[in-house]
């Protein structure tokens, strides 16, 4: 079974992991490994501000992906990034669901078009592109 649960500061070091795995920060607006430094500040504000949530999630104990949450003023923007040994088994599109089923807000998602499986996995949670920059493309989903 897999949940979602807030992320405490014992998954500190398991979300740096993945951050800083060469497949992960590939896409990233930063794409390149942050040190233990900026990773502690930006958790630090992840952990005591509302506004800028994570979630786990699990599946039998075991942490397989983080969900972010940033409430900006163009809106709220979701992130999704997935354990790299839990990738490539349709687990991103299960949690993704889970933690945008219930919206009843926006939600925005900046991803590169080179990105498909971030591409395939939000656009099946019924996010819809509304255009790009040129390196990012926005994604955003209504409530349904
Ligand atoms: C992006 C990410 C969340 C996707 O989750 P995932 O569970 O690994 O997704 P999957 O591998 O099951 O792939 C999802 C879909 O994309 C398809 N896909 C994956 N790579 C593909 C490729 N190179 N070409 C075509 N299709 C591809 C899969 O076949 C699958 O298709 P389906 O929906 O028809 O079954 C995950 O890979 C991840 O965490 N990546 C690193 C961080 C990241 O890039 N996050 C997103 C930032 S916007």
């Amino acid at each position: 079974m897999i949940l979602l649960r807030p992320a405490v500061l014992e998954d500190s070091e398991t979300i740096l992991g993945w951050r800083n795995e060469k497949t992960t920060y590939k896409y990233f607006r930063t794409p390149s490994p942050v040190t233990q430094r900026t990773h502690d500040h930006w958790m630090g504000i992840r952990l005591t501000d509302p506004n800028h949530r994570l979630q786990i999630a699990e599946k039998e104990g075991e942490r397989i992906g983080l969900v972010r949450y940033d409430e900006r003023d163009e809106g709220c923007e979701i992130g999704l990034t997935m354990a790299p040994k839990f990738r490539g088994q349709g687990l991103g599109y299960i949690v993704l669901n889970m933690a945008t089923i219930n919206a009843e807000i926006p939600l925005n998602a900046y991803i590169k078009p080179a990105n498909i499986a971030s591409v395939r996995v939000f656009e099946r949670c019924h996010f819809f592109a509304l255009g790009g920059d040129g390196v990012f493309v926005l994604y955003r989903r209504e409530p349904l």
